[in-house]
């Protein structure tokens, strides 16, 4: 089967947001695109038939460190693959475990070879080497996998950044040459992206753009921002980042991030997006809608009867009202994970939606602008 392949549709004439098909031997995905995070093989508290008809998900992501740790990949192997182990019939992208491994592993240590660590479940320790972590998303079967990069903490400073950039980039060449030398595992074409680091440092940031362009890969991602840094500083380095990169290929933002972020980085040229805002914030009360953001905990909201969300059409964001769901989420019941989960990504779904006919439409720059004053209200 076919290398995936990314159509530039429509690019607006006012901004740097485009509009695109990507196709992978699991389906299209219309770009800008959100990917639901599906960390351990599931979207925290969403069905797969959530996911497919009330979300719209064209493309969910998996963790590589937290499925080798469990289920481990003899489970996974056995199954035949992600896919086939979790129902999710359409595209599916894995990051390398290069984020987590440094977010949430115990002691852990960097070294030319790759990175020991300890696991957060039961402290066992592990080394994950490029070649390792091409072998084990071979094996989970994403589309879409990711190379293994170091993401340095936010706020670091030149000469450790420097360093950073340099192992990181020694690490894509040995991606590349496994990822190459190895077949694809299920009869389905696997992608392997790139990731540009370089942290807050133009120089080395467009010294990565160049490194990673290089490889003429199917698809470019943008890594270590959103780690802390200020936003305009976020936003400077990714509008350099996609001038930098290929236009013909699809660019993915890694981690990012707010419904605002979003738009604005659309409007800088990315296609792709993942983030566990929605689903995270949601678990904790928080949801984004077409008005702006509510805390469902408040007991402004004890009364109110409207819907979640009337603009949004899918049932969990016109059907249940919002006294309802802050009753569920006061009383502690599980239902409302489910309701605020679904909601908040049907609405980055709609969001990302919505931008796309916009930028066909050639009204992105001036929707956006209007859109993020409304979404940024807090009601
Ligand atoms: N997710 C969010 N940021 C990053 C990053 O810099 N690298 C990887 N591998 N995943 C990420």
């Amino acid at each position: 089967m076919a290398q995936l392949s990314f159509q530039l549709q429509h690019t607006d004439a006012q901004s740097s947001a485009r509009a695109g098909l990507i196709t992978t031997d699991h389906g299209q995905i219309e770009t800008p695109v959100f990917m639901p995070v599906g960390t351990a093989g599931s979207v925290k508290a969403v069905t797969q038939a959530q996911l497919e008809n009330d979300i719209k998900a064209q493309i969910i992501l998996g963790n590589t460190y937290h499925l080798y740790l469990r289920p481990g990949l003899e489970v996974l192997e056995k199954a035949g693959g992600l896919h086939r182990f979790n129902q999710w019939k359409r595209p599916i992208l894995t990051d390398s475990g290069g984020f987590q491994v440094f977010s949430l592993a115990g002691t852990r240590k960097i070294k030319e070879e790759g990175v020991t660590f300890a696991s957060h479940i039961d402290g066992s320790k592990h080394l994950f080497t490029p070649e390792r972590v091409m072998d084990i998303q071979r094996i989970i079967g994403g589309d879409i996998i990711m190379a293994f990069d170091e993401c340095p903490p936010g706020g670091s400073e030149y000469g450790y950044a420097r360093k950073s950039l340099d192992l990181t980039h020694r690490w894509l060449d040995r991606c590349w040459d496994r990822f190459n030398s190895t077949p694809d595992r299920y009869g389905y074409t696997q992608n392997l992206f790139p990731i540009v680091q370089g942290a807050t440092f133009k120089d080395l940031r467009k010294e990565s753009c160049d490194f990673v362009a290089a490889k003429d890969a199917a698809g470019n991602a943008i890594g270590g921002l959103s780690v802390g840094e200020p936003e305009e500083k976020m936003y400077e380095i990714c509008d350099w980042c996609c001038a930098h990169l290929p236009a013909q290929r699809p660019r993915y933002l890694m981690g990012v991030g707010t419904p605002w972020n979003i738009l604005e980085c659309i409007g800088m040229g990315i296609d792709m997006f993942d983030c566990v805002m929605p689903t995270r914030n949601g678990r904790n009360a928080m949801l984004f809608t077409t008005g702006g953001v509510i805390n469902i905990d408040n007991k402004k909201w004890e009364f109110d009867y409207s819907p979640i969300d009337e603009e949004l059409p899918n049932s969990m964001s016109n059907l249940y009202s919002k006294a309802y769901l802050r009753h569920l989420f006061k009383s502690g019941e599980l239902l409302a994970l489910t309701i605020a989960s679904v909601h908040n990504l049907a609405f980055y779904l709609w969001l990302v939606g919505e931008a796309r006919r916009q930028i066909r439409a050639g009204s992105y720059a001036s929707w956006k602008n209007q859109m993020i004053v409304k979404l940024k209200t807090r009601l």
